[in-house]
């Protein structure tokens, strides 16, 4: 374990000391320079029907719980003409089916690993017991069965579920391990909104990919690049140059960055305003209208759009202008302009629902009693608060029932983010002033500016368990494998931190 950690390190800093050695002259580096950006704008041929992920169907067991069937396992996906590329999926060949449950459910997943190397399930987002989070600790050996099971309670939101195999989760992910999760409840279905799955209410899984010659996925940065994969073709739930035919004329959109690395900076080739109506926890109070939406890794977004019949738009990714700093925005991505899916009105549009004016209510730890406060700096690529990830190390257990306050901060030139499992947060400040409107609904993952800092504020509610940690790292999941993650547990009244169960004993109940 220790080898591959301090490999994977040299792998993503190696880039800039041999980058820095190589180039020498100034020339030479203008040329890599120039040659870093992607531009797509206009030159994608957008000739494929967007693939929408099917909803995932559960039989109910004689306990009432819904349960689901996820077979992890190996393929072949064409996405190119030519050779098929090899990739892995949940119930088919690149990426999972959806899966759509309301809030009281009682869910169960019968989840069966076969591939040929050890991978886990987690359910990015969701509030449950730390045994059924599927992180390091919840490994699926090759061949083997998992079966957790817990009930669905919190607000209607668009999650995602992902493998978290402490080292390979970025390798996991990339050849195509991830599905949606989207949880409604009594007030969501009753507001009105797009809501008729693959026909107004669309899952976007959207990724970044690099193929060789042979059609063939590979991982690696860009030269200079800190950040580990960035691709160079995104595709949307695995189509690349993905259209989609319109025929109502509100859409909501629930977009998922499932890269690697990638930011995106999400706005329509016209420029027209959409409405953002939920971010990672859920409905905002109101929607708000804007014409770019940045998304990091990990984070989603849901947005309504409106069409007039007989439109053709494009959704694309622009420029980010302070993602990362100085000629690392260039070599991590954030010059690249990125044509993502085209959207095809029909004639004429259907036109039955409404973004109406109160959609939720807003985040309210503000002015909650708090009950510790802790900081987090995330520096290098490996490391928070000067440490590294270590399975066996809990690094702090938090109080059930009580309010923290997180300051967490990125004291690099280039970007990282920050997930906490099992909650959602409130951005209370951001360098102390108020947030930008795209992060004040509730929050998992919050991308973090170079040199900002940012105050997080999160309730620890219900499930204890001292001896097994939840997990809080960088989702650039090049430095979430290298290291740069911590474990928290949640103790109980007069509980106190345990020990992590050993490796062979979490693997029995697998
Ligand atoms: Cu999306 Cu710890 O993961
Ligand atoms: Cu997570
Ligand atoms: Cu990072």
């Amino acid at each position: 374990m220790k080898r591959r950690k301090a490999l994977k390190w040299t792998l993503i800093g190696g880039g800039i000391g041999i980058g820095t050695i190589a180039l020498g002259g100034a020339g030479a580096f203008a040329w890599v320079y120039s040659a870093s950006r992607i531009d797509t704008f206009g030159k994608i041929d957008f000739d494929k029907p967007l693939v929408v992920p099917p909803l995932a169907e559960s039989v109910t067991d004689s306990s009432g719980s819904r349960v689901f069937d996820l077979e992890i396992r190996a393929g072949a996906t064409q996405f190119k003409d030519g050779k098929a590329t090899d990739t892995w999926g949940v119930n088919g060949d690149y990426l999972g089916p959806t899966i759509r449950v309301e809030r009281g459910d009682e869910v169960a997943f019968a989840v069966r690993n076969s591939l040929d190397v050890a991978t886990s399930i987690h359910w990015h987002g969701m509030h449950l017991p730390a045994v059924m989070d599927g992180g390091p600790h919840q490994m699926v050996e090759a061949g083997g069965d998992w079966a957790p099971q817990w009930m669905i309670d919190q607000p209607a939101s668009t999650l995602w579920y992902h493998p978290h195999p402490h080292g390979e989760t970025a390798e996991h992910v990339y050849r195509g391990l991830a599905g949606m999760i989207i949880i409604d409840d009594e007030e969501s279905q009753a507001l009105g909104l797009p809501q008729t799955y693959g026909v107004d209410d669309l899952p976007m899984v959207v990724q970044d990919k690099k193929f060789v010659g042979n059609n063939q996925m590979v991982e690696g940065g860009r030269f200079m690049g800190t950040q580990g994969t960035i691709g160079d073709e995104v595709m949307v739930n695995g189509t690349l140059g993905p259209y989609f035919d319109v025929t109502t004329r509100l859409v909501r959109l629930r977009l998922l960055n499932g890269s690697n690395a990638r930011i995106y900076n999400f706005g329509f080739s016209d420029d027209r305003p959409f409405q953002l109506v939920a971010t990672d926890g859920g409905l905002l109070p109101e929607a708000w209208e804007t014409r770019r939406l940045p998304l990091s890794p990990g984070e989603r977004a849901e947005i309504v759009v409106a069409f007039e019949p007989g439109d053709t738009v494009d959704l694309r990714s622009y420029p980010l202008e302070d993602a990362h700093q100085g000629p690392f925005n260039r070599f991590n991505g954030g010059d690249d302009k990125l044509d993502v899916c085209r959207f095809r009105a029909a004639d004429s549009l259907s036109d039955d629902t409404e973004v109406p004016a109160v959609m939720s209510t807003a985040p309210d730890l503000a002015d909650a009693e708090v009950a510790e406060e802790r900081r987090f700096a995330l520096s290098g690529f490996n490391q928070i608060n000067g440490e590294s990830m270590d399975m066996q190390r809990i690094d702090f257990g938090v109080r059930e029932g009580t309010v923290e306050v997180w300051e967490v901060s990125n004291s690099d030139v280039y970007a990282h983010n920050f997930h906490v499992h099992d909650v959602q947060y409130q951005v209370l400040d951001v360098n102390g002033e108020e947030p930008e409107p795209h992060m004040r609904g509730w929050k998992d993952t919050i991308q973090l500016i170079p040199k900002r800092h940012y105050r997080i504020a999160m309730r620890f509610s219900e499930y204890t368990d001292p001896n097994v940690p939840y997990m809080y790292h960088c989702h650039i999941l090049a430095h979430e494998d290298a290291g740069m993650m911590g474990q928290f547990v949640v103790l109980g009244e007069g509980e106190e931190i345990g020990q992590v169960p050993t490796v062979d004993s979490a693997h029995a109940h697998g």
